[in-house]
């Protein structure tokens, strides 16, 4: 590998939020089959990746529950690109983990954007095939995490079809404070044969009609997660009892959930009252859509 000066890729890992998640079976490995909308984000981890043998450091208010090195899903996705062995990496955590909003998968899934982007601009390694459907077994999030856009998912995760239009909504995220352990969740389950969403996802154009949508649609995990783990229902209804709240729900395994605004000014007065009044939570204002632009790797 030829070096050629500092360089140095940025990479924005934005949570993933399940506006919907269907469990529809379970396949003989265990795993089950899911039919989930999916939507990104405007917060998120940072991943760094430069040429070097520096060790793999991680930074940030959520850093202190990341698996090392060995265990960190950014460290086994950069290793899937044998020919580039010297890549330092570095990520800034400011997501929960273990709290269904993507973290590892997202920074997994930022640190394959992150790869193809060194190998690109190193012209000798262009040819090398991009190793996409080993991010598959190493998490079943990441694929949808790849593009970071509005994306209904099936299959395990794996079969991952992006909406052409989908408007942005304003949001809160409210995580309690608990880690949940997604095989648990799934273990919980007392249907694993659900109903899937209806076969066309209609042309949705602002927050009113994503709600109204939303509202015929759930979340399968949740009513296990609340098993495991009864304060989220706490979250959904402190989330429900915000005046300007349109809908509230949990995302993927949980335990943060997500309410509904309709518009940005309603989101953050809401993550100010919920502040105050749990301050021990985690509580983000944020945008829900698409955010494959700011995704993508910036070299620099
Ligand atoms: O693939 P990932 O490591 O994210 O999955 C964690 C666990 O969640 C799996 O071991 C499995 O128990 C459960 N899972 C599942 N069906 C899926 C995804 C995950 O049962 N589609």
């Amino acid at each position: 590998m030829t070096l050629r000066g500092p360089l140095q890729v940025r990479v924005f890992a934005p949570a993933k939020i399940n506006l919907t998640l269907h469990v529809t079976g379970q396949k003989p490995n265990g795993y089950h089959l899911l039919d989930t909308l999916v939507a990104f984000a405007d917060v998120g981890d940072t991943l760094d990746l430069s040429v070097g043998n520096a060790p793999f450091t991680v930074s940030g208010p959520e850093a202190a529950n990341v698996p090392d090195a060995k265990g960190n899903l950014v460290t086994q996705v950069a290793h899937l690109f044998p020919d580039l062995p010297h890549v330092s990496l570095s990520l800034h955590k400011t997501l929960p983990v273990a709290a269904g909003i993507g973290g590892g998968s997202a920074d997994a899934a930022a640190a394959f954007r992150g790869m193809l982007a060194l190998r690109s601009v190193m012209p000798e390694q262009q040819g090398e095939e991009q190793p996409y459907d080993e991010l598959l077994k190493l998490g079943a999030d990441i694929p949808m995490c790849v593009a970071s856009s509005v994306a209904r998912v099936q299959g395990i995760g794996d079969v991952v079809r992006a909406l052409p239009q989908f408007p942005a909504v304003h949001a809160v995220l409210v995580n309690p404070r608990v880690p949940l352990s997604t095989p648990d969740v799934f273990n919980a389950l007392k249907c694993r044969a659900n109903e899937a969403m209806p076969e066309e996802i209609p042309t949705l154009s602002d927050a009113g009609e994503v709600v109204d949508w939303l509202a015929g649609q759930r979340n399968d995990l949740e009513a296990p997660a609340l098993s495991l783990q009864p304060s989220i229902s706490d979250v959904l209804s402190v989330l429900r009892a915000q005046p300007a709240c349109l809908l509230a729900r949990m995302s993927g395994s949980g335990a943060t959930c997500f309410g509904v605004f309709g518009g940005e000014n309603a989101a953050r007065d809401a993550a100010r009252a919920v502040m105050a009044q749990r301050p021990d939570w985690w509580v983000q204002a944020t945008s829900l859509g698409d955010q494959a632009r700011r995704a993508m790797p910036q070299v620099r």
